[in-house]
This record gives C-alpha cells, sequence and structure tokens, in this order.
C-alpha cells in the first residue's frame, strides 16, 4: 500500500471502529499528520480522559498507552508497537521503589509519569514535566521522594528548594546525551537564536537555556515568541510541529543524538494493522490498576 491508500484505509478504519488516534510531540511527520491529537503526556493523558470514542489508538511509548489506558478503563488502549517502551521507566522497579520508602517513611513518594503501572501504584502523585513544580508545591510533606529521573528531579529541587528532594538514579538515555559543550557550541554557531530545553536534559545544559519546558511548552513558547531563530533541546519529532506552525521561523536541534528510537517505531503502517488487527490492547492486573489510577488522578487534580 502506498501512503495514500494506508491512510485511507486508516482513516476508514477508525471511522468503524470508533477509534481516536493519539500522538506524542515525538512521533514521525506521517503519524503525526493522521493523529486526531497530538501533544506531550499530560495533554494527552487529559485527553484520553475525556474521550468519549470506545477505541484509543495510542502512538508513543508503553508507558503512555498504560496512563491512557488508567483514565478509560471502559474503552479498548491500543499500542501500535508493543516494543515500543521508554528506558527511562524501565530503570525503576517497584521492589527498589519499596526500599527507597522504606528508608524515608516520612517523605511523599511522586513519580515522574514515564513510569510503569507497578511503579505509580506504590506512588503517591504522579506528575509531567509540564507540571512536575506545581505538583511538588501542592504536597504537604518536606521530604520528597522523586523517581526516576534525576535531571528532572535537579530541576524541581532548585525550584522548589523549601523541599528535600530523594531522588532516583535514572536518566533519558536520549535528553542525557545532550553536553553542554554542545550547547556551547550551538550559542557560538546562532548567538541571536533562543535556547529551549527540556528539563530531561541534564543540569549543566538545563543551565544555559532560555526556557526550560515540556514539549508542549516549547512548542508554545516558540510559535507565541518574537524571536526568529531557536535551539531545540528536545527530541526531533518536535520540529514537525514548529516548522509546520512558525515557516517564518528557524529551528535548529541542539544535538544531532536528540532521537528517540521507541518513539519512531511507530509507522503508518504500525497504525494501520493496530486498527485491523485490534491490537495490542493494554491490560493492567485489577490490583495495580486501582492504586496506579489514584496517583494519577491526584495529578490531575492539582490546579
Ligand atoms: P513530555 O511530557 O514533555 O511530552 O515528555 C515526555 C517524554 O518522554 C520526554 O522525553
Ligand atoms: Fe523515554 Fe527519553 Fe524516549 Fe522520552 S525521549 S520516551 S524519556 S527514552
Amino acid at each position: 500500500m502506498d501512503k495514500k491508500e494506508l491512510t485511507r484505509n486508516i482513516l476508514e478504519l477508525k471511522r468503524q471502529r470508533n477509534a481516536v488516534i493519539c500522538a506524542h510531540n515525538y512521533q514521525i511527520d506521517e503519524v503525526q499528520e493522521i493523529a486526531d491529537v497530538v501533544g506531550d503526556s499530560f495533554a494527552l493523558s487529559k485527553y484520553c480522559a475525556s474521550s468519549p470514542r470506545d477505541v484509543i489508538v495510542f502512538c508513543g511509548v508503553h508507558f503512555m498507552a498504560e496512563s491512557a489506558k488508567m483514565l478509560s478503563l471502559q474503552k479498548t488502549v491500543l499500542l501500535p508497537e508493543i516494543h515500543a517502551g521508554c528506558p527511562m521507566a524501565d530503570m525503576v522497579d517497584a521492589k527498589g521503589l519499596r526500599e527507597m520508602k522504606r528508608n524515608h517513611p516520612r517523605a511523599a513518594v511522586v513519580c515522574y509519569i514515564n513510569t510503569s503501572a507497578e511503579v505509580k501504584a506504590e506512588c503517591d502523585i504522579c506528575c509531567t514535566s509540564s507540571n512536575a513544580v506545581k505538583v511538588i508545591q501542592s504536597l504537604a510533606e518536606e521530604e520528597i521522594i522523586f523517581v526516576p529521573d534525576k535531571n528532572l528531579g535537579d530541576y524541581i529541587q532548585k525550584k522548589v528548594p523549601e523541599k528535600k528532594m530523594i531522588i532516583w538514579d535514572g536518566f533519558c538515555v536520549t535528553h542525557h546525551r545532550v553536553t553542554s559543550k554542545e550547547v556551547q557550541k550551538a550559542k557560538e554557531a546562532h548567538p541571536d537564536a533562543v535556547i529551549l530545553v527540556h528539563p530531561e536534559c541534564r543540569p549543566e545544559v538545563v543551565e544555559l537555556a532560555d526556557f526550560v519546558g515540556s514539549t508542549k511548552q516549547i512548542i508554545d513558547f516558540a510559535t507565541a515568541s518574537p524571536g526568529k531563530k531557536f535551539i531545540i533541546g528536545t527530541e526531533m519529532g518536535v520540529l514537525y510541529r514548529l516548522k509546520k506552525d512558525n515557516p517564518e521561523k528557524t529551528f535548529y536541534l541542539l544535538s544531532q543524538g536528540l532521537i528517540c528510537p521507541n518513539m519512531k517505531k511507530t509507522r503508518l503502517e504500525s497504525v494501520y494493522h493496530a486498527l485491523e488487527k485490534m491490537q495490542y490492547a493494554i491490560e493492567i492486573e485489577e490490583a495495580i490498576l486501582i492504586k496506579a489510577r489514584t496517583t494519577l488522578e491526584r495529578m490531575l487534580n492539582v490546579q
């Protein structure tokens, strides 16, 4: 099937299944093009919770589809590529977290949305990169266990110095690879460009940025900015929307290494097969689901 035929068949199957297609900002251009909604982790989880459709095709990585399922229990949530995982989410497990909790019994336990349902079930509240500071500020406890991203944890600690953050030693392999040397080089090459980075980058990279935010916040900032040139410090998938919405502006990727291989696994063919065969449906064990869902819902209630 060529791209035109694939697209036509996907749209027809989507209608027959009463499905909605959600895509993360890091998905390949063609997948973003056919999606009903494209966004960051927070926007997509909120959208899924309110969608009236029977089926959600989640083009992203496993923890995102799992979160969508937790917020849409009566719906079928499909992850088109079953092996699209998040290496950072895999860096923390429930057993290790339970041990950390035993060592810090007074601490509130906060997980980044980039975690498995099993880990979420061990936590008090969840956060995403777009609301992490707000979530931590909303907590009464002074001590906070934060899993799994040490870079996001460091960023929050600097924004909320009154809290004592106990931070897991995880990181995103894609964002952690970017060095401050690369930022200096990009600055020298484009001295009049604004530097926008994701908080999953190393602290020394975040320090050199003009703006730090989630993928959606980066896109919104660049779109609203009067600036003309931008250095983008997050996964290259965001360039699709940035360029489309801002044809008069120029975007430079901070590092050529900013590619998440797992986000690139989903192709138009994967979406077609997902709808055709209703694969791969996300299932979560009942006991874990109930606890993990509470952790997610608490986040959605933070104003
Ligand atoms: P966002 O919440 O900013 O979309 O980020 C998710 C993610 O996995 C970043 O690497
Ligand atoms: Fe996970 Fe990093 Fe890929 Fe985001 S970019 S899904 S944190 S590996």
